[in-house]
C-alpha cells in the first residue's frame, strides 16, 4: 500500500486525475470502476475539463460503478446516475451503454447483483477502482461486519451512513434504506485500487487503516491483502497518521 500525502482537497484532485488519465491513455479498453460522493467530484472535475482541453478522449472505456441506493429511479436528483451524469458521463465522449452502474430499481433486486457481477466479468477485470472511505471504514457500502467474500449483494444501510450521506436530502428520512454495492471480494479483484482520503473528518481512519489490523470490522483493511493500492491523502487527512519506524 502506498500513499502519496499531497497538500490538500485540489492537489488529491488533480494527481488522482493524472493517475486515471495515464490508464485510459495507456490501455487500449480500459475498464474503471466508480465512486461517487464529495471525495472525487474535484477528480470527475479534472476530468473533464482535460477532456474539454481535448487531451483525452474516454470513447474507449468502460464504467462500472461502486454502488446505487435502490427504491430511486435514475433520474432522482439522488441517485448515483445522477451524480455521475453531472459530475461526469454528460460531459465526456464515452457511449452510454459502456456505463454500468447497478439498477437499484430493479423488480428483482437479487437477479440485479448477479446480472452486475456477470457484467463485470463480461467485462475481463477492472483495471482501476477508484474508492472513497467512510469514517467507519466502508469501501462502497460495504458496512462493518460485512463477510471480505461477498460478492455484488443488497445492504440495509447503518444510521451513520445514512446520517453522513443526509447532507444531500432534504431530511434523514429521504435517505433509502438499502443499496446494492459490489461487494469486498468483487473490489479486491480489481487490478488496481486508487484510494482518496481527505479531510480531518477522515484523519483516524486513515490512521486506523495504515496502522491497524485486517478485519472485517474494518471493510478496508482488506486493501492491505491487495497487491497494488495508491492512497492519495492530503495532509488534513494525514494528520493523525503515526509512521511506525
Ligand atoms: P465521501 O464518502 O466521499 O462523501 O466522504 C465516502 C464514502 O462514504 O465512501
Amino acid at each position: 500500500m502506498e500513499i502519496v500525502r499531497v497538500k490538500d482537497y485540489e492537489e488529491m484532485s488533480k494527481t488522482a486525475c493524472n493517475y486515471m488519465l495515464r490508464k485510459v491513455k495507456e490501455l487500449e479498453s480500459p475498464v474503471l470502476g466508480l465512486a461517487t460522493g464529495s471525495t472525487p467530484e474535484g477528480l470527475y472535475r479534472h476530468l473533464v475539463d482535460e477532456y474539454k482541453k481535448g487531451n483525452v478522449s474516454f470513447k474507449h472505456v468502460q464504467t462500472f460503478n461502486l454502488d446505487e441506493y435502490t427504491k430511486l429511479d435514475p433520474t432522482d436528483i439522488n441517485s448515483y446516475h445522477y451524480f455521475m451524469n453531472k459530475h461526469l458521463f454528460e460531459h465526456i465522449d464515452i457511449p452510454k451503454d459502456q456505463i454500468h452502474l447497478p439498477n437499484g430499481n430493479a423488480s428483482d433486486l437479487e437477479d440485479e447483483c448477479h446480472n452486475y457481477e456477470n457484467k463485470i466479468s463480461e467485462a475481463g477485470k477492472i483495471d482501476l477502482q477508484l474508492l472513497g472511505i467512510g469514517i467507519n471504514g466502508h469501501i462502497g457500502f460495504n458496512e462493518p461486519g460485512t463477510p471480505f467474500t461477498s460478492r455484488t449483494h443488497i445492504v440495509t444501510l447503518v444510521e451513520s451512513t445514512r446520517k453522513a450521506n443526509s447532507r444531500f436530502f432534504p431530511s434523514i428520512d429521504d435517505v433509502p434504506t438499502h443499496a446494492i454495492t459490489m461487494g469486498i471480494e468483487t473490489i479486491m479483484e480489481s487490478k488496481e485500487i486508487l484510494l482518496l482520503v481527505f479531510g480531518e473528518m477522515k484523519a483516524d481512519t486513515l490512521n486506523r487503516l495504515t496502522n491497524g489490523e485486517v478485519s472485517e470490522d474494518f471493510p478496508a483493511s482488506i486493501l492491505h491483502k491487495h497487491p497494488k493500492v495508491t492512497i492519495i491523502a492530503d495532509e488534513a487527512a494525514c494528520s493523525k497518521l503515526v509512521i511506525k519506524s
